[in-house]
């Protein structure tokens, strides 16, 4: 299971319920990565979605008590997530956001897809955990410094190497 993120140079992912950049490239590598497979996510981030609906071409997952939809899977608690997580192979899983959830589910991905954008945004109100600062996670790729509509970027990958493994109780 993987994390895929955009963070400013502070960790920063988002405001007001949205991103903090818009870099056509980067959305176009994040729907090449993640087309066919599984994305999961807070119940803030399909809101935030444009006209707040599951990204198509892919099976979207959504962990929230206080709605239910018909055009996605809605899991109203951890438990029930973990058990319908455990049925998908992990490498067909993507978290996509946003921060309360990345947080929930960062110690159980075995990488995580960082595009870091260089610059510093103020006004961000949420952020991804600084894998910089937890010693279990490793930098392990790091790609060309890019360019597009002035921000300058680059697509990394950050390892963990002390993966959790779901507990459910059950089993
Ligand atoms: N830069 C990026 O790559 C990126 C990617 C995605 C999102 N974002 C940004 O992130 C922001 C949204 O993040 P957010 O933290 O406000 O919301 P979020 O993580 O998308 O959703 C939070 C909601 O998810 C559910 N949830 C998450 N963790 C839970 C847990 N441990 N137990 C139970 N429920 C849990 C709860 O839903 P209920 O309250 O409905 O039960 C909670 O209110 C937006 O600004 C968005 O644009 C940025």
């Amino acid at each position: 299971m993987k994390a895929i993120v955009c963070v400013d140079q502070n960790w920063g992912i988002g405001k007001n319920n949205g991103l903090l950049f818009h870099i056509p490239s980067d959305l176009e590598y994040f729907k090449q990565i993640t087309l066919g497979k599984t994305i999961v996510m807070g119940g803030n981030t399909l809101l935030s979605l444009p006209k707040s609906k599951p990204l198509p071409g892919r099976t979207n997952i959504v962990l929230s008590d206080i709605f239910t939809r018909n055009d996605c899977t809605v899991c109203p608690d951890i438990t029930s997530l973990f058990r319908t997580l455990r049925n998908i192979p992990s490498q067909e899983i993507f978290i996509v956001g946003g921060a309360m959830f990345y947080k929930t589910m960062i110690d159980f991905c075995d990488y995580a897809l960082i595009t870091k954008v260089k610059k510093v945004c103020e006004d961000a109100t949420v952020f991804f955990p600084n894998l910089d600062k937890m010693t279990n996670w490793e930098l392990v790729e790091e790609g060309d410094l890019l360019e597009e509509n002035g921000l300058y970027f680059q697509y990394t990958k950050y390892k963990n190497n002390d993966t959790k493994v779901f507990h459910i109780g059950d089993n």
